[in-house]
């Protein structure tokens, strides 16, 4: 039997007071929706269907280019309400599967445990015992520990609410039995809603079994219904991210001080600051150590580089032995070879840097190629921008960049040229030529004394 993934995502998210929908709402940079989605396309190769509906097409567009189907939910009448949607889209045969698009943390190895340990003909159900059970569905069993119903929080009686094994409104359905009892659901409760969980007492009175696996760890089935629960979700997937990265060897001087929002890459003996973030697609080498306050967006370290604090790496390639920051930032297109020194304030956008060659303080170097052990003094700019176009730096090897100097692109510097301190160069210097602005240096003599008498 396949297995058919079904993601409800169609509410509105009140608690969240916000103008975004709930499921757009980000866990470690990604919106919820998107870890389920994730996570459904690892469990069946069925694409999964999605139920949308508030500001859906928000929704939709934005993660659009998943292979899912998408059905629409125009008025959100509760989960219940939401599968009715999807009947005419299963075949018999099909297992359901039900995610939420507001419960992001659900592993693959316990669906898959759910999958396998769950009879054919049988509802699995994933339930978990925990301290505050407030807010979630409770499940109600007999004596004999048979599962009877599940009871909403918000139905419950004050007795009820006692019981802490909460529903994680994740099933395991065949689809022959939701086309049979969803359209007998009713909307006779609190919130007026057609629920889902009533299925179950339905299942119970039939006698289907029903097979309940309890989570090891809530916040696997915990939903996200306010900002408190999105911050102890996002605190708890940072946490387990940084401990894996312990285990593997890398140094983390503070495990709670490092968030990580996309796939990372360590080699060997890594050492990691406090209060690094780690964004997109990151490749960090042997040896490396990045300083404190300090962020990697997709960025590629080769070995023993060094980034000192607070510095902002965003689409880089660093080779081996780089020496980067403090407060350096290198944007998209950044390529810096083998022993590059990109100093304090230093600003590096689409440019090629070759071996060797400093950059040590307070200079921006745009949409140029700079070749080998040349030094660029400080507070030296590349003038990229006419205001209309951007053009193209050259500098060969061994160049020396007097401090202060502007190269007004396009131009070249061939190898070996010098260019005195506080120079406009706008035009081609050709290899191994000085060059150097023509300017009187005037001093007028007693000049402090003349003017400071004026002033009082
Ligand atoms: C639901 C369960 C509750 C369980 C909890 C676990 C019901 C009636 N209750 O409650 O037992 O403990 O989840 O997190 O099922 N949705 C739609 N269309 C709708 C309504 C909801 O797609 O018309 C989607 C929402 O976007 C959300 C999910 O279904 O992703 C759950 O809805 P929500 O309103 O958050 O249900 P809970 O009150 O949390
Ligand atoms: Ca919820």
């Amino acid at each position: 039997m396949t297995v058919q993934v079904v993601i409800l995502a169609a509410g509105q998210g009140k608690r969240m007071f916000s103008d975004l929908p709930k499921v757009m709402h980000c866990l470690a940079g990604k919106p919820l929706l998107e870890h389920v989605i994730h996570t459904a396309l690892s469990v069946s190769k069925t694409p999964p269907i999605i139920v949308y509906g508030h500001q859906g097409q928000l929704v939709h567009d934005a993660l659009s280019h998943y292979h899912s189907k998408w059905v629409e939910q125009k008025e959100q009448l509760g989960t219940g309400h939401a599968i009715q949607h999807i009947l005419s889209h299963l075949s018999d045969k099909d297992r359901v599967l039900i995610l939420y698009g507001d419960v992001p943390l659900i592993t693959q190895e316990t669906l898959h445990e759910l999958i396998t340990a769950t009879p054919q003909d049988a509802i699995g159900l994933l339930t978990a015992a925990v301290s505050q059970p407030a807010g979630y569905g409770r499940i109600k069993r007999n004596h004999q520990q048979n599962i009877l119903s599940i009871i909403e929080d918000k139905d419950a009686s004050s007795e009820e609410r006692l019981i802490n094994e909460i529903n994680s409104g994740i099933y395991l359905v065949p689809a022959s039995y939701l086309k049979k009892w969803v359209p007998l659901l009713k909307k006779n409760n609190s919130q007026g809603e057609y629920y889902l969980t009533d299925m179950i007492d339905l299942a119970a009175k039939e006698k289907v079994f029903i097979h309940a696996l309890q989570v090891k760890q809530e916040e696997e089935i915990a939903g996200v219904n306010d900002r408190a629960q999105l911050a102890h979700l996002e605190r708890f997937y940072q946490l387990k991210k940084a401990n894996a990265l312990l285990k593997q060897g890398v140094t983390l001087s503070d495990p709670a001080r490092i968030d990580i929002r996309g796939e990372i890459k360590m080699g060997r003996d890594v050492s990691i600051d406090i209060n690094v973030i780690l964004e997109g697609q990151v490749a960090i080498g042997d040896g490396c150590v990045i300083g404190p306050n300090t962020i990697l967006r997709n960025t590629v370290l080769g070995k023993h580089v060094e980034i000192k604090s607070h510095c902002v790496l965003d689409g880089a390639e660093v080779a081996d032995h780089c020496i980067i920051g403090p407060f350096a930032r290198l944007r998209p297109g950044t390529q810096l070879q083998q022993q590059v020194h990109i100093g304090n304030f230093v600003e590096i956008k689409n440019s090629e840097i070759d071996e060797k060659t400093k950059v040590n303080h307070l200079s921006y170097v745009g949409d140029s190629e700079v070749g080998k052990e040349v030094n660029i003094g400080a507070g030296v700019i590349t003038c990229n921008y006419d205001g209309i176009n951007k053009h193209k730096t050259t500098i060969g090897d061994r160049v020396q960049i007097g401090s202060d100097s502007t190269l007004v692109a396009p131009i070249t510097l061939h190898d070996d040229v010098y260019v005195a301190s506080a120079t406009t160069v706008r035009h081609d210097v050709p290899e191994g030529a000085l060059v150097y602005n023509k300017r009187e240096e005037c001093v007028k003599k007693g000049w402090t004394e003349e003017h400071r008498k004026n002033k009082r």
